[in-house]
């Protein structure tokens, strides 16, 4: 696990070479790390707000929990869209997501619209809103038994 100390020091490296005047491009490996960090955070607010709905955790949390996600889903699309396959230690991202580009987006917007109707939900309704639309809203193994290397 990263810990603080690493994500602090990563930004003051990248605070000297945003100084630095010259043009780089994010290789392979950014783009896999960028993208399975983006899919982590889904993963890790998808688990917190489990807890809560089964009150292992503040049920107050709740609905922060479900805007994360909604905020969190619209960046995951822009990080597939550089076409670099997963495969033996490169991630787990099959290359039929790109040759299947538009089937796999379309997946992917439906996702974020269910995630934007969720948190609309629970802004408006709160848990007893938003909890009866959790299970159909989380299209996540839909996508990754397609899409994704099973582990
Ligand atoms: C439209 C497709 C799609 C949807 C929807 C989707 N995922 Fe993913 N997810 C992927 C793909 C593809 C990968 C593999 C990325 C890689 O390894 O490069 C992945 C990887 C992951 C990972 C592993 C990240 C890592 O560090 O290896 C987690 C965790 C994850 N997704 C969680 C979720 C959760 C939780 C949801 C739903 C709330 C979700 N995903 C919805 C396609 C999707």
């Amino acid at each position: 696990m990263t810990n603080i100390k690493k994500i602090i020091g990563g930004f003051a490296m990248a605070a000297t070479i945003a100084l630095v005047p010259m043009t780089t491009h994010a290789d392979d490996q950014d783009t896999i790390d960028y993208r399975k960090q983006v899919m982590s955070s889904l993963g890790a607010q998808a688990a917190a707000l489990f807890m809560t709905l089964q009150q292992k955790a503040p049920a107050e949390n709740f609905a922060s929990h479900v805007k994360a996600l909604a905020v969190n889903s619209t960046q995951a699309l822009k990080a597939f869209e550089p076409n670099v396959e997963g495969g033996t230690g490169k991630g787990d991202a099959m290359p039929k997501i790109w040759s299947n580009w538009d089937d796999f987006s379309a997946k992917m917007n439906e996702f974020v619209e269910k995630m934007a109707a969720l948190d609309k939900a629970a802004q408006e309704g709160g848990m007893a809103a938003a909890a009866p639309l959790v299970q159909e809203s989380f299209t996540c193994k839909g996508c990754h038994d397609e899409y994704r290397y099973a582990e």
